[in-house]
C-alpha cells in the first residue's frame, strides 16, 4: 500500500514513521514533508503545496494511494478531505463541516451547548468596544481566544485586566489576521489540561492513550503559548474511570451531535480538557486532527499497526477492530525550537548531532526542518521533537533529554522541565 500524508511537522513525521512499521505499507509520500520524512527509509517528499488540492488528488489517483492522511487543521478547514472524497479517494480526516469544531471557537461553543458537553461559559464578540467592556465587567482571570485558526497562539489566559485588554486590542488590530475578527471570551478554568486524542469512524469513537502537553514557551508553564513545547503519555492524571467519564460525557455526545447535524466525521477528534480540582473533565477546545507534539509521544507506544486503525475509521468498521494494543511504560517528547519562537526566528541553521541522538535510543522527529544537499537545516519555529521511551516517566524523560543533549544548532532552545507535573509520580498506569 502507498499512503500519502499531508503536512510537514513533527506529527506528520511520526505518522509516516509509525505507518512504515507495518509491512503492509510499501511507501509513504509526504506533502510537502520535512527533512525527517525526506531521509526516512520508505518515505519520500512530494514538492506540492498543501493548498494544491488538485495536485494532491491527481497524485493520489495516478499513484493508486490507498489512503490520504491529512495532518494539519488548515487543509481540513479548507475542505481538502471533501475534495478528495468527491473523487473516491479514501481520506483520514474530517470534511470542512466537521473541521469547524477547531476552525471556529464560537461554532464549537454552540455545538458543545447543544451536545450538553461540559465546558467554560463563554461569549463571542465582533466589536472591540463590547469585548473590552465585557472583560472589564468580568475581571481577571479570564481567557481571550481568537475565533479562527492561529497555530496554537490565539489564546491568552489573562491574569490581569491589562493583559486581557491587550489581548482584545491585539486581536482587533489584526494580530491574528481574519482569525481574530471574532473573539470568544471564556471564564477561566482551574486545573490541569490533558489531551485526549480519539479516533472515530463517525459512529464508534475510541480514545488513544491520554497525553499532556506543555503549551507555554517558558519553564514552569510561563510565557506566551506555542504549538506545544513537549508532551508525554499516558498521563496518570487520567485514570481508567476518568477516561470512561470522558467517553460518556464528552466523546460520545460529540459524535451523536455531529451525526444529528448530518456531519460524517472520520478521523481524530482531539478533546483538550481541563481536569478541575474536583476531578471533573471540561472541554477547553476541540481539535479536528492529531495533536502536535502529543502524537510524537502517543504513537511510539502504539502496537496495533496504525494503518489498521486508520483504515477501520475510513471504512466505518472501528467497532470491529480489536482493542488497541499499547507498549507498557511511558513516552516523553521534548521539542527543540529556534531562538525567538513563538515570535520571529531565524531559519537555515545546520543541525548537528542527529545520528548521535538517534543512537542514544530516542526517536528524533523533525518538525521545522528541510533537507538540502546532504544537510538537515532548521526551517521552522519548532525544529525537532525528541521522544524518549521508558518503563516509567523518569526514564522516558531522562532518555529524551539524553538525546537532546547530543543535538546542536545556532540558537537551540528547549524547555528543561518537560514532564515536571508527572516526573515524581511512579504510578504509570498499566
Ligand atoms: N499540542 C496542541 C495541539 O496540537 O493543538
Amino acid at each position: 500500500m502507498k499512503v500519502l500524508v499531508v503536512g510537514s511537522g513533527g506529527r506528520e513525521h511520526a505518522i509516516a514513521w509509525k505507518l512504515l512499521q507495518s509491512n503492509r505499507i510499501k511507501e509513504v509520500i509526504c506533502v510537502p514533508g520535512n527533512g525527517g520524512t525526506a531521509t526516512l527509509d520508505g518515505c519520500r517528499n512530494l514538492a506540492l503545496s498543501i493548498d494544491d488540492h488538485e495536485g494532491i488528488a491527481r497524485f493520489a489517483l495516478v499513484n493508486n494511494c490507498a489512503l490520504v492522511v491529512i495532518g494539519p487543521e488548515q487543509p481540513l478547514a479548507d475542505g481538502l478531505a471533501d475534495f478528495l472524497q468527491n473523487q473516491d479517494i479514501r481520506v483520514f480526516g474530517p470534511g470542512r463541516a466537521g473541521a469547524q469544531l477547531e476552525a471556529s471557537k464560537a461554532w464549537a461553543k454552540a455545538f458543545m451547548a447543544e451536545a450538553n458537553i461540559p465546558t467554560a461559559a463563554a461569549e463571542s464578540f465582533t466589536s472591540e468596544t463590547e469585548a473590552l467592556a465585557y472583560v472589564e465587567q468580568m475581571g481577571p482571570p479570564i481567557v481571550v481566544k481568537a475565533d479562527g485558526l492561529a497555530a496554537g497562539k490565539g489564546v491568552t489566559v489573562a491574569h490581569s485586566l491589562e493583559t486581557a485588554q491587550a489581548a482584545v486590542r491585539a486581536a482587533f488590530d489584526g494580530h491574528f489576521g481574519a482569525a481574530g475578527d471574532r473573539l470568544v471570551i471564556e471564564t477561566f478554568m482551574e486545573g490541569q489540561e490533558v489531551s485526549v486524542l480519539a479516533v472515530t469512524d463517525g459512529l464508534t469513537i475510541r480514545p488513544l492513550l491520554p497525553a499532556q502537553d506543555h503549551k507555554p514557551i517558558g519553564e514552569g508553564d510561563t510565557g506566551p503559548n506555542t504549538g506545544g513545547m513537549g508532551a508525554y503519555a499516558p498521563t496518570p492524571l487520567v485514570t481508567p474511570e476518568l477516561l470512561q467519564r470522558i467517553q460518556q460525557q464528552i466523546l460520545e455526545p460529540a459524535m451523536t451531535t455531529l451525526r444529528q447535524r448530518g456531519i460524517d466525521y472520520r478521523g481524530v477528534l482531539y478533546a483538550g480538557l481541563m481536569i478541575t480540582p474536583a476531578g471533573d473533565p471540561k472541554v477547553v477546545e476541540f481539535n479536528c486532527r492529531f495533536g502536535d507534539p502529543e502524537t510524537q509521544a502517543v504513537l511510539p507506544l502504539l502496537e496495533t499497526p496504525l494503518i489498521d486503525v486508520l483504515l477501520a475509521c475510513v471504512e466505518g468498521r472501528l467497532a470491529d477492530l480489536p482493542p488497541l494494543q499499547w507498549t507498557l511504560g511511558a513516552a516523553a517528547c521534548v521539542v527543540t525550537a529556534a531562538a525567538g519562537y513563538p515570535g520571529s526566528y531565524s531559519k537555515g541553521m545546520a543541525i548537528h548531532g542527529l545520528e548521535a541522538a538517534a543512537e542514544s535510543g530516542a526517536v528524533v522527529f523533525h518538525a521545522g526542518t528541510r533537507y538540502e544537499k546532504g544537510q538537515v537545516l532548521a526551517h521552522g519555529g519548532r525544529v525537532l521533537g525528541v521522544t524518549g521511551l521508558g518503563d516509567s516517566f523518569v526514564t522516558a524523560i531522562a532518555n529524551a533529554y539524553e538525546a537532546v543533549a547530543c543535538l546542536d544548532y545556532e540558537g537551540i532552545y528547549y524547555r528543561r522541565d518537560i514532564g515536571f507535573r508527572v516526573r515524581d509520580l511512579q504510578n504509570v498506569p498499566e
